[in-house]
């Protein structure tokens, strides 16, 4: 039986599968299709359970920062009130349906959680494994991929019929236990039915007549391509966890990348300005602004347009250690202590990421979509490229690989920032 439930998985998942099934129904991510047991009741189950540690790390930490947003019949829940859900946080191993019954009585219930990727890493790997694939047939969408989590038996989705943001697609985990209905709509029936109600139109009843439906159940993987109207129904209690393709607009790239100059480059400042008293030709002025941007030395005198090639090289690698997804974990709180004894792995599927800066004197290492800086040995690429094969190394055969003047200290610390950043896992 088990030895089925796998072969069952591996075909899932597999990039022959992604490439004969999934991309061919979906006549390449543009046709709404459902994909029937494609993750085994043991996976769901496991799934349920990491989704769960999510919403005790949240009520643990206590904050709506990573969207984590409750409804409780309809309406959502205010800052306050959300103590009332910090408090209740589901105990270890309690089942989802256990702890809504025990947070929220009988209420309908809403939960949205959007950094999923972010907030679980046995979730995030896991999820990686399966979609790696498919990324590597159809490309990384520039702005990433992350999952957004609903848990709920609200009935109709409360926004109504609607349309996603444009440029996303998403795909649709069922991890049960309850089972979810998606209605859709052809575009053109629907706008001629609806006129100039057809966004978030709570009307439902009136145009299901017209609907396509689409029931799935756990287990199930439900694919949806940008722009198609569409309304969700569960009335038993479920989660879903959604992968989300985020190829956006052109200008929120644009955006994107102004904001990795603003994230590294920005120096903090608190200074005010002084007033600008010079005559209108003179732009000395713009000084205090200018000297607040600190681009790195082998780029700073790049005409405009390639130090935005650079920004996006930068961005880019990152996006590509961390399997596309745009949003990092958490470093590890502890450093973890290593002997010369002990063994470590690449933390799989996620491979790391270098590039060495344009005057060579440097090199980025890009770990689980951290950069860190490294002077630029040689030995260090080596070392990664050794680690990226994914086979089990210890730290003397690491050493091994770095220049044999250094400290064993400096060895250390390389290991340490790879293992901080979720990159390699030491092995007990
Ligand atoms: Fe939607």
């Amino acid at each position: 039986m088990i030895q089925q439930e796998t072969t069952i998985q591996e075909k899932a998942f597999s990039s022959n599968w992604w490439k004969e099934s999934f991309l061919k129904t979906t006549n390449t991510l543009t046709k709404t299709s459902v994909f029937k047991d494609c993750i085994s009741k043991d996976e769901t189950a496991l799934m349920r359970e990491e989704i769960m540690s999510i919403v005790r790390l949240l009520c643990k930490l206590r904050t709506t920062q990573f969207g984590f947003r409750v409804f409780v019949d309809g309406k959502k829940l205010s800052y306050k009130q959300m103590n009332e859900v910090y408090d209740m946080p589901p105990k270890e191993g309690e089942s989802v349906n256990s702890w809504a019954k025990r947070a929220f009585g009988d209420k309908k219930i809403g939960i949205i959680i959007n950094r999923g990727e972010k907030l679980n890493n046995e979730l995030a790997t896991r999820m990686a494994y399966k979609i790696s694939p498919l990324l590597n047939q159809v490309g990384t969408p520039l702005l990433g991929v992350n999952f957004t989590i609903f848990i709920g038996n609200y009935g109709w989705t409360p926004l109504g019929i609607h349309t996603d943001a444009p440029g996303e697609s998403v795909t649709h985990f069922h991890l049960g236990p309850g089972d979810k209905t998606m209605y859709t709509w052809n575009k053109e029936e629907y706008e001629d039915l609806a006129g100039d109600k057809k966004f978030n139109n709570k009307n439902v009843e009136k145009f299901l007549p017209y609907a396509n439906v689409h029931p799935f159940e756990e287990g199930d993987l439900y694919y949806m391509p940008p722009n198609e109207f569409h309304i969700g129904r569960s009335d038993e209690l479920s989660i879903g966890l959604t992968l989300w393709l985020n190829n956006h607009q052109k200008k929120d790239l644009a955006k994107k990348l102004m904001n990795v100059i603003l994230d590294q480059y920005l120096e903090e400042s608190e200074d005010t300005m002084k007033p600008d008293k010079n005559p209108l030709e003179d732009l000395s002025a713009a000084e205090q602004a200018l000297s607040l941007i600190k681009l790195p030395e082998d780029i700073k005198d790049l005409p405009f347009s390639e130090v935005m090639e650079n920004v996006f090289k930068d961005y880019r690698y990152s996006l590509y250690s961390n399997s596309g997804y745009w949003t990092r974990p958490f470093p590890k709180e502890d450093e973890t202590t290593y002997t010369l004894e002990d063994s470590f792995v690449l933390e799989k599927p996620f491979v790391m990421k270098y590039v060495e800066t344009l005057d060579r004197k440097n090199i980025y290492i890009y770990v689980r979509g951290t950069k860190v800086v490294l002077n630029n040995h040689a030995c260090i690429k080596t070392l990664i490229e050794t680690i990226n094969k994914g086979e089990v190394m210890t730290i003397k055969e690491a050493f091994a690989i770095l220049d044999s003047e250094w400290d064993d200290n400096i060895g250390f610390y390389i290991i340490n920032l790879l293992d901080t950043h979720n990159g390699i896992r030491k092995l007990s």
